[in-house]
């Protein structure tokens, strides 16, 4: 059956039972359909919500470009068994204009990595959450571990500001070759294409390494990107939390640039001592 397309908050507060959530800013590809086939199960009602959030981008950002495919978004969404796609009007998320609002201050966690190079992102995408929760009300939300640093300041959020929601992470979904799916995909040209693999081989090469230590897991990663000429925005190896690494479970996240899209991608590893010395 296809999904019932509502855009009012007075829609949403008739639902009934409990509610699961998959906020996205459509342009669906399989990452997300794995989110929303994870969320079906957990409860009486599957909202997935459609809109690209303007707060989240900067000025000079893809917010004009971003990719726009409605039509078959809501093929994704049936195919996926969503009830319901929340597709709401700039108007409707942010009544005041999109300037002086009540914003969700991300602390600490969101000024580090991707809040470094996009200082007014997590902001933007904490508010558009927050307010998402508010009028959804559901009961679980679901979210991808593709865009880690969001999810751990979903999560921190919610912990924050007591939000009953209860948020489940998702793994990544790739490509055959390892590329984590993404929208922004489809702006890569066909030679990027193929050096954008780069990133989970750069991944895969920093778990290997890292029973060696976190500076051994980064060098790898690094070492790995040079190999196919791609210069990272960063490539971090951090705790579960994003914190300092420790022996034991840990990340390593990398963001760059191949051609004009910007790719993220990261993976858990297990971190071994550093060598004495080293
Ligand atoms: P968007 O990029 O559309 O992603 C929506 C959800 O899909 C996020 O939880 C994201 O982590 C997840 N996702 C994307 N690619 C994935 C992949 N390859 N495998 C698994 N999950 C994947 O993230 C956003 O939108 C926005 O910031 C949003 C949270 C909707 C707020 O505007």
């Amino acid at each position: 059956m296809s999904p019932r397309v509502v855009r009012t908050a007075a829609e949403l507060r008739a639902l009934e039972g409990t509610i699961a959530l998959v906020p996205t800013m459509g342009a669906l590809h399989d990452g997300h359909v794995q989110l929303m086939k994870h969320a079906r199960p957990l409860a009486d009602t599957l909202v997935a919500s459609i809109f690209v959030n303007p707060t989240q981008f900067a000025a000079g950002e893809d917010l004009d470009s971003y990719p726009r495919t409605w039509e078959a978004d809501l093929e994704r969404c049936e195919e996926a068994g969503v009830d319901v796609v929340f597709a709401p009007e700039v108007a409707t998320m942010y009544p005041a204009g999109l300037d002086d609002q009540v914003m969700v201050d991300p602390g600490p966690l969101g000024a580090i990595l991707e809040g470094e190079q996009r200082p007014t992102h997590f902001r933007g995408v904490l508010t558009v959450v927050a307010k998402l929760f508010g009028l959804v009300r559901p009961d679980v939300a679901v979210f991808g571990e593709k865009d880690y640093q969001q999810l751990a300041l979903i999560r921190l959020m919610v912990d924050a500001l007591c939000l009953d929601v209860e948020v489940v992470g998702c793994p990544t979904v790739r490509e055959a070759d390892g590329l984590a799916m993404s929208s922004r995909n489809r702006y890569l040209a066909p030679d990027e294409r193929q050096r954008a693999v780069a990133l989970s081989q750069a991944l895969d090469a920093g778990v290997a390494a890292g029973s060696h230590g976190p500076e051994a897991a980064r060098a790898a990663a690094l070492a790995r990107l040079a190999d196919f000429g791609v210069v990272p925005d960063y490539v971090a190896v951090t705790s579960p939390d994003l914190g300092d690494p420790t022996p034991g479970e840990a990340r390593i996240l990398i963001a760059a640039r191949v051609g004009k899209p910007r790719l993220l991608d990261n993976r858990a590893l297990t971190l071994g001592r550093a060598p004495e010395g080293s």
